[in-house]
This record gives structure tokens, sequence and C-alpha cells, in this order.
């Protein structure tokens, strides 16, 4: 299965992908998660993009098509994925369009996740996520079973820079102009599935999962 997930920040990309990832053994791209664990390891690389990254802007469309590039040759090669937070907009679409092509595969779907800002806002000033196995927590919705630390690694959990309401503002923004169209761009293609991002994490997976089985299925 070779998907994209589209949606506003807070929307449930990272926790649906942990849910698909399973279900269909693909592999999972965030990139979100890979600048953050730049940040997180201090490299040049991350000094840079964490002046963007900060502000709640997006990390010029050069950069990140440098790193696509380089995770779909070098590491997804044939085998499916869950690409979680790219492409961002129409000049990462198309571009992510040309590099499927000279591989030679294409996407099976783009599954959107629609909630309204509010509810965006809310989860994520009260989001928590492990910086080791990238666990996605919130304080009310999802605790941990120990309070601050990750379940399955014992890691202490962090509060993302960008989780905080000056900053969202931004990132909400920027979704609204320059990610939003890339609806249209998909439904276009006939690829766009959307689903509405909130209910129970729990609900909204088997939703999608019953939906992308049906594009495996094989014809009655
Ligand atoms: P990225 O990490 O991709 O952030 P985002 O798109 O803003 O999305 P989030 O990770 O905030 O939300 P999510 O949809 O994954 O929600 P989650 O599952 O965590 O990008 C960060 C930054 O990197 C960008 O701002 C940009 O600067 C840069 N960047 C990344 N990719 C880029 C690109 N391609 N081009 C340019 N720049 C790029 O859930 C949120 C919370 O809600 C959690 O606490 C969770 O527990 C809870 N929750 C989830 N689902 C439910 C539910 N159904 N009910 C109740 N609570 C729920
Ligand atoms: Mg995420
Ligand atoms: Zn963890």
């Amino acid at each position: 299965m070779r998907l994209v997930l589209l949606g506003p920040p807070g929307s449930g990309k990272g926790t649906l992908s942990g849910t698909l990832t399973k279900e269909f053994q693909s592999v999972h791209i965030s990139t979100g998660d890979i600048f953050r664990e730049h940040q997180q390891n201090h490299t040049e690389f991350g000094r840079q993009i964490s002046y963007y990254i900060d502000r709640g802007h997006f990390v010029p469309d050069k950069i990140v098509l440098n790193i696509i590039g380089e995770y779909l040759f070098n590491r997804v090669g044939k085998k499916g994925f869950i690409f979680d937070g790219f492409p961002r907009d129409i000049a990462q679409a198309e571009a992510f369009e040309a590099l499927l092509a000279e591989m030679g595969i294409a996407l099976d779907a783009v599954v959107s996740l629609d909630i309204p800002v509010e509810v965006a806002v809310q989860r994520l000033v009260q989001r928590r996520v492990c910086p080791q196995c990238k666990s996605v927590y919130h304080l009310t919705n999802r605790p941990p079973k120990k309070m601050g630390v990750c379940d399955f690694d014992g890691c202490e959990l962090v509060h993302r820079h960008d989780d905080h309401e000056d900053v969202i503002a931004a990132r909400i923004e920027e979704y609204r102009s320059k990610t939003a169209p890339l609806t249209n761009f998909y439904k276009e293609r006939s690829l766009l599935r959307s689903f509405d991002g909130s209910g129970e994490p729990e609900r909204i997976s088997s939703a999608v999962i019953s939906e992308l089985r049906k594009l495996v299925a094989p014809a009655q």
C-alpha cells in the first residue's frame, strides 16, 4: 500500500500512521519526525531548519525534496509506504508525482483527515511525544500509563517546541494557504479519501482501514 496522509496540524496523521503501518506493513515516513531528529541531534541541518519550524513556517521545498528523494530511492524502493506530512504544497506534490513516475510506481490513495481548528489547538497544546520511538500521547485523551513516561521504552515524554499557541496559529495558517489546495489536486486524480478526524482514534482507523482494504481486495 502506498499512501499519503493529509490533514491540518493535530488532525491525527501521526496517530493513524501507527495503526496503518502495522496493518499494511508499510514504511512510515514523517518529514516532521525526520526534521525533529536532526534538531535533537544538533546537526548543522537541524540548526538550519529550526529557523522555519520554530516559527511554524514550512521548510523550503528544495530542502524537503532532497530528503524525500534520498528516502524514496535508498530506503523505500518498491516497498509500501505511508508519507505523513509530505507533500505539503502543490510544488512538492508535483515533484513527488515526477519522482514516483521515474521509479515506475504510483500512489494507491491519499487519506485526508478533517478537524475543526479549535479541536486541533486543544489537541496540540496537550500533546506529548516520545523522542525515542515517536509514540504520540495526549494528556487527557491518550495519557501514558505512567505520567510523563513512554509506555513502550520508558523515555521521558517531551512537549514539542512548535506546540505553543502562537506557533500553532502560524502552522494552521500555513496549512490553510498552502496545503489545503492539495485536496483538489488529489481529487482530480481520483486518489482522495476524506474522513472526519474528530471521533475516537480507533473508530477513525477502522473506517480508514476498511476503505483501504477495498482498494486491495480482489474484484468480485
Ligand atoms: P509535522 O510534524 O508534520 O506536523 P503537523 O503536520 O503540523 O502535524 P502534527 O504532527 O502536529 O499533527 P498530527 O496530524 O500528526 O497529529 P497527532 O497524531 O500527533 O511538521 C512539523 C513542522 O515540520 C512543520 O510545521 C514544518 O515546519 C516542517 N515540515 C514537515 N514536513 C514538511 C514539508 N513536507 N514541507 C515543509 N515543511 C515541513 O495528534 C495530535 C494530538 O491529538 C496528539 O496528542 C494525539 O494523541 C491526539 N489525537 C490524535 N487523534 C485523536 C483523536 N482521534 N481523538 C482525540 N485525540 C487525538
Ligand atoms: Mg505528526
Ligand atoms: Zn517511546
